[in-house]
């Protein structure tokens, strides 16, 4: 067989070890051979690409970012281009496509399974909210750095008693922040599924400081805002791709706690320190493993499907299924947080 594979959208420390394993799987077990686009779609709709044989693809799997690049492509774009992606895989006589990526790219994925593409999906995000999969690659790498940057920021914030807003990514759910404000004890955590009460955050941070303490850490998802109409609130707007571009939550938290306060605050924002450098051994892991049952769903047959985790399994779950909600933080998982806070 002949397999195409691509990464899409933002890089997510994994996928080096995904696109080893579909290689190994490929081409040492079933004889296959492997060729990977170059910048994600962008590679499939203008041809661009290289031969992955074994050589290509070592001593890749610890390493972060992508080895073929990657791009975001708008919709619209792609959409133009399924007959041209059709005539590409026809003209380098491929079986099958595996893309990587996130929310946009599945749904790029699907778009093309349902115009007869043989497709079969590999999803990724630090975010770690694609519904149909318990976990996704990179997140726990990206809640390791977040974590690790906390424990490194609660020292100066108590050195200087400074209120320490953290930024952490997460545009549409709170995962990261949840996870490494729990991992880290941070004192209060906003993500975007619970619009803040900017009364309740102050009097929960400003009752440390009567506690006696010197210092509070707030971690803010970067898609968090403020329950409408109780503070005001600069949206951001959107990017040439239509994606959010925040106006910085951490930003706007740390002079409004200051002024309602009297501490002085600051933001920190991590941003794309958390999907860069090496995989966690748990990213290898699951990344690895989703490589080698997408090239068996390939040689299957089982198009218009995607690899997620169920508890300690990997599953097969149609691309329809992973882009039609996205997974958010439940309110039990916000409560049971907040007690340990
Ligand atoms: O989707 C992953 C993500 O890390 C989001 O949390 C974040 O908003 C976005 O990527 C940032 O992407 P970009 O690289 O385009 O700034």
């Amino acid at each position: 067989m002949r397999i195409g594979v691509l990464t899409s959208g933002g890089d997510c420390p994994g996928l080096n070890a995904v696109i080893r394993s579909v290689v190994h799987r490929s081409v040492v077990d079933h004889g296959d051979e492997v060729i990977g686009f170059r910048d994600g779609w962008k590679g499939l709709l203008e041809c661009d690409y290289l031969k992955l044989d074994l050589d290509a693809v070592s001593g890749i799997l610890a390493r972060g970012g992508t080895i073929l690049g990657s791009s975001r492509v708008r919709p619209e774009h792609l959409r133009d281009g399924v007959e041209r992606a059709r005539e590409h895989l026809e003209q380098l006589g491929l079986d099958a496509v595996v893309p990587i990526g996130g929310e946009g790219t599945l749904k790029a994925a699907r778009l093309l399974a349902d115009h007869g593409l043989p497709i079969v999906g590999v999803p990724k995000t630090i975010d770690n909210d694609i519904a149909v999969t318990d976990v996704t690659f990179g997140f726990d790498t990206a809640v390791g750095v977040a974590t690790e940057a906390l424990d490194r920021l609660k020292t100066t914030a108590e050195s200087h008693q400074r209120v320490l807003i953290v930024e952490v990514m997460g545009r549409h759910t709170g995962w990261i922040a949840l996870h490494s404000g729990m991992a880290a004890g941070a004192h209060a955590v906003v993500v975007p599924e619970r619009p803040f009460d900017i009364k309740e955050l102050t009097a929960r941070v400003g009752e440390r400081f009567e506690q006696g303490k010197r210092f509070a850490i707030v971690v803010a998802a970067e898609g968090a805002k403020p329950r409408p109409g109780t503070m005001e609130f600069d949206e951001g707007g959107k990017d040439v791709y239509g994606h959010e571009r925040f106006a910085g939550v951490a930003r706007q938290l740390s002079v409004e706690l200051e002024r309602r306060l009297g501490k002085e605050a600051r933001p920190v924002i991590l941003g794309h320190v958390q999907r860069g450098g090496t995989p966690t051994a748990y990213d290898r892991v699951l990344a690895t493993r989703f490589g080698w049952h997408a090239v068996e769903a390939v040689h299957r047959g089982e198009f218009g499907m995607m690899t997620a985790l169920r508890g300690t399994d990997i599953v097969m779950v149609p691309l329809a299924q992973a882009v039609e909600t996205l997974k958010t933080v439940p309110e039990d998982r916000y409560t049971e947080a907040e007690c340990v806070l």
